[in-house]
């Protein structure tokens, strides 16, 4: 049975296989953070705790699990993006917008070859940076302090709440959730960001995809802010992890 828009629930399935069962121009916004392709098996920076004091907190780890470390090589996981990529833009609505975390070396993928390749519209790169990033242990290079969100819209269409100036920056400052996290997936995402690019780019309503959700984030900012949902991952946790605190969000009143 093809699966309809506001359903509100998170399929458990492979995002690719889920997305194919879906009918065209039924989204109006996929917000979405799929595997980077990045994590290293076992790995962490081990804290030196005789020299730094502050140290004594946890190791950083460099393995989010094996969700993330599916894929020999560059050109195995782009010719996977390009496929659910695809999807995206046969599901989204004329005028819909998308945005997608990613890798921020790569995100040229998006400009150069998938969105003129699918008739997409490169809009920007959105920012996330982080007032708390992982410290340069050896001094070497600039901290890591951001994460970057390709955007790209089907046509030319205008955001659809355009707030104060102030607020329209392409960027955002928060925390990495890993100061606040709620849940115990490893990459859970900062809900007031997820929060500001729906509020901007749906309105109550509309019907917003996330076709990884991990721990849920996407779906909690949907519904407290009014917004209909589907969201799709593929392990079984990750989906009991996100259906509770979806379960246990609130859509605040004035919405
Ligand atoms: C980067 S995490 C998303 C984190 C999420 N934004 C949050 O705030 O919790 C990516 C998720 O995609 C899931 N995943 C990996 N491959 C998938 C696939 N083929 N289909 C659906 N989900 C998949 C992983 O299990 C993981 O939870």
């Amino acid at each position: 049975m093809p699966l309809t828009p506001r359903m509100n629930r998170i399929v458990e399935g492979d995002a690719l296989e889920v997305l194919k069962t879906m009918p065209d121009e039924s989204i109006d916004l996929i917000l979405t953070d799929p595997p980077y392709n990045i994590s290293q098996e076992g790995k962490a920076i081990y804290r030196d705790i005789k020299k730094y004091r502050w140290k004594r907190r946890t190791n950083i780890g460099l393995d989010f699990g094996e969700w993330d470390r599916k894929w020999k090589n560059d050109k195995e996981y782009f010719d996977w993006v390009a496929l659910w990529f695809k999807e995206c833009c046969r599901v989204l609505k004329e005028g819909a917008w998308i945005y997608i975390f990613f890798d921020k070396q790569k995100t040229g993928l998006f400009d150069l070859m998938l969105a003129p390749a699918n008739n997409i519209k490169s809009r920007c790169i959105y920012v996330w940076a982080k007032t708390n990033p992982v410290p340069s242990f050896r001094k070497v290079n600039w901290n890591s302090a951001t994460e970057h969100i390709w955007v790209g819209s089907k046509g030319k269409s205008k955001l659809k709440n355009f707030k104060h100036q102030k607020y329209m920056s392409n960027y955002f400052l928060s925390p990495n959730a890993s100061a606040y996290k709620e849940t115990e997936h490893p990459t859970e995402k900062p809900l007031k960001l997820m929060r500001h690019l729906i509020e901007v780019n749906s309105n109550p309503g509309d019907t917003i995809m996330d076709i990884f959700m991990g721990s849920g984030t996407t779906g909690v900012a949907c519904k407290e802010l009014g917004r209909n949902f589907i969201g799709i991952e593929l392990s079984p946790k990750y989906c009991e992890i996100a259906e509770r605190r979806i379960a246990n969000t609130v859509t605040e009143m004035f919405v």
